[in-house]
């Protein structure tokens, strides 16, 4: 990640000497062109990076930053957020669906368990997810109300009318600060803060401190890639934080 400079490093312990491509991470921008950087042993080496503005803007899209640009109330775009949970926006936003086919797919998402996503499909036993199918005549017709809202809502945001979003793709600020991008870890008996830059985005729904290695550890779960990434420390205790987000 770059400080506020614009500078950026790697763990010296972590870089064999070898000539390694470059590629960036930031929202709005790509690489002007390929970058690469020769390592040898015992020396640094450095690379300068040119950035130029993306033609692909809703490739480098948050889910945030699409809740964000949609169009409609927040009521609206809280019916969306539960989309997010087993695979990206990016899917529903990129489909041509209108409202009519748009209720065929609600219809079907809400039969999967909440542990799948697309790489591994698992439908529910019997039907619906809990709480997604209320029993009662009265519900059954709530339910078909929200999905037919949903699905009139979701023919909005999506490529349905044309090639283009008919909204304009927000994004947010750009981080700031050496830590943006990192999560830093008190050591309790020192009073430093250690860094651990994050290796990629992930909706980390458990983290797992392992000190039985030097240096301590993170193992992040990430729904959404089912992965589970490990995090490591920068060689450097970083120094306490200011206040540089
Ligand atoms: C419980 C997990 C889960 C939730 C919640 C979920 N999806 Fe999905 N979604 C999947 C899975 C699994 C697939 C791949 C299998 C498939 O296409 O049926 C998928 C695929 C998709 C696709 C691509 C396939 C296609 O038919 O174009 C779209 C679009 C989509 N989902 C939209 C949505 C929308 C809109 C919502 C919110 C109403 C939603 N999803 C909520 C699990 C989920």
């Amino acid at each position: 990640m770059t400080d506020a400079q614009g500078r950026y490093r790697f763990p010296r312990t972590r870089l064999e000497p070898g000539q390694y491509a470059l590629r960036i991470r930031a929202t709005g921008y790509d690489l002007a062109r390929p970058t690469s950087a020769v390592v040898t042993a015992g020396q640094s080496a450095s690379a300068d990076l040119a950035l130029e503005k993306t033609a692909d803007l809703a490739a480098q899209l948050t889910n945030a930053e699409w809740i964000m640009s949609f169009p409609g109330t927040d009521q609206q775009k809280l019916t969306v957020h539960g989309c997010a949970h087993c695979h990206t926006l990016e899917r529903v936003v990129r489909s041509r669906y209108d409202a009519e086919k748009w209720l065929a797919v609600v219809q079907r998402m809400s039969q999967y368990t909440t542990q799948s996503f697309p790489l591994k499909i698992q439908k529910q036993f019997g039907g619906q997810r809990q709480g997604m199918g209320p029993q009662t005549a009265e519900g059954q017709a709530q339910s078909t109300a929200n999905r037919r809202r949903l699905a009139d809502y979701l023919a909005t945001v999506n490529l349905s009318s044309g090639p283009k979003w008919s909204y304009e793709l927000k994004t947010f600020p750009r981080p700031k600060g050496e830590f943006a991008d990192s999560t830093l870890r008190l050591d309790t008996k020192t009073g430093e803060f250690i860094e651990y830059p994050m290796p990629r985005f992930t909706d980390g729904r458990r983290t797992w401190v392992d000190d039985r290695t030097t240096p301590v550890a993170f193992w992040v779960g990430a729904n959404h890639s089912a992965s589970v990434v490990k995090v490591e420390a920068l060689d450097t205790p970083a120094s306490p934080v200011s206040d540089s987000r």
